[in-house]
């Protein structure tokens, strides 16, 4: 079976290391690398650390409009499915990348297999919704992480080629919570366990709208004793609106960090603030109290069970939760066990 696999941005990377592994012990797994992400810290550093075979092709698509870069990548998917053929497309999330991998097999009529399936936040003003609703619609096997998520594509009409695999960014925690444990960063940072507080900001809603990302900044800096790997598009947005140096005064702000050092940052966090979907789930199986700067969520579960608190983006919202904030209920495996990559390799190897 040979399976042609996209991805394009930092999660995708994390989230196709172990599907990768398992893949490849009995199946042959063309890599394609839209380019999406391109600064070292944001693609090559993730398949360094997490070992992922390098791309055998890589676009190079790199920044755009939604249409351009979208576009770009459709027609160098295609040309890719055509040159390959392979029996099935594999794509994760809900990235344009996702979207343009999805887009171009199905229009080939190569069957799509898709990695997080059913995810909805149910707001379509997010790309990464649009981007879900129409993966998953023109997708042939949806790997659903959560029964959420297969209850979600059931509203939706979809039913067939569905399987509840468990979430894969479980599997990739697991496989290297040991390695990240001997992280030396935050010795390297002067930080002490349980005496700060993470944040991660790059969502389109709040990055991009001077005022919500004013409000982030005011928060995170009246709460103190911040750190926030920032994304380049927030270092973009924050220097374009002018608040670069008054983020800088008020947070600690360093550059995007590896994986392990991210899981090393997570797990010894007093509490996350975050916009992430990735980030909000490794705050729940790691045990650490998350806010979420956002209105809505696709990853229900963890504010239904406590330990997750959607605040929006108003200032004094985010440092009362801060203030406030503490989950009192217990957690459970409600995104697997970390088999999903196994999971995952079955179900498509049973559908070809
Ligand atoms: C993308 C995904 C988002 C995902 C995120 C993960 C879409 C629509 N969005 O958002 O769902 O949560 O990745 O991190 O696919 N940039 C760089 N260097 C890079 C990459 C980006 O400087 O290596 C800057 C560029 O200014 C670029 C901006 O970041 O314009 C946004 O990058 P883009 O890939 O369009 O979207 P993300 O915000 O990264
Ligand atoms: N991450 C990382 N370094 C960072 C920030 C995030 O390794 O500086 C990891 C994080 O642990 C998670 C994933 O990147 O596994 C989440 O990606 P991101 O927040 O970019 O995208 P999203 O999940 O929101 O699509």
């Amino acid at each position: 079976m040979k399976i042609l696999t996209v991805v394009g941005a930092r999660p995708q990377f994390i989230k196709c290391a172990p599907v990768s592994r398992a893949l490849r012990k009995e199946h042959e797994e063309v890599l394609v690398h839209t380019g999406q992400h391109y600064d070292r810290e944001m693609s090559d550093l993730f398949f360094e650390e997490l070992r992922i075979p390098r791309p055998d092709y890589n676009l190079g698509i790199g920044s755009g409009t939604h249409g351009h870069q979208t576009g770009a990548m459709l027609a160098g998917i295609e040309d890719l499915i055509l040159k390959e053929e392979p029996n099935c497309v594999l794509v994760y999330g809900d990235t344009n990348s996702t979207l343009a991998g999805a887009l171009a097999a199905a229009k080939l009529h190569v069957p799509v297999a898709h990695v997080e399936a059913g995810l909805r936040s149910f707001d379509r003003r997010m790309p990464e919704e649009i981007n879900r609703v129409l993966t998953d619609h023109c997708s042939d096997l949806l790997l659903a992480p959560t029964e959420t998520a297969v209850e979600n594509l059931a509203r939706e009409g979809i039913t067939g080629g569905v399987h509840l695999t468990g979430d894969v960014m479980v599997d990739a925690l697991l496989d290297n919570a040991e390695l990240a444990r001997r992280s030396s960063l935050l010795d390297d940072l002067g930080l002490t366990t349980r005496e700060y507080r993470l944040a991660t900001v790059h969502r389109a809603e709040n990055t991009d709208d001077p005022t919500k990302l004013t409000a982030i900044v005011r928060a995170l800096t009246e709460i103190g004793n911040v750190v926030l790997p920032c994304h380049p598009r927030t270092e973009k947005m924050l220097k374009g609106f002018g608040l670069w140096e008054e983020a800088n005064e008020g947070v600690r702000i360093i550059s995007p960090v590896g994986y392990l050092e991210m899981l090393a940052l997570e797990a010894d966090a007093a509490q996350i603030l975050t916009d992430s979907g990735g980030v909000q789930k490794e705050a729940y199986v790691l045990g650490v109290p998350c806010i979420t700067m956002r209105e809505s969520t696709e990853w229900v579960e963890t504010v239904q069970d406590g330990w997750n608190v959607l605040v929006g983006s108003d200032w004094q919202e985010i440092v009362r939760a801060a203030r406030e904030f503490v989950p009192e209920s217990g957690r459970s495996d409600l995104f697997g066990k970390g088999d999903a990559a196994v999971k995952i390799v079955q179900a498509v190897q049973s559908f070809i």
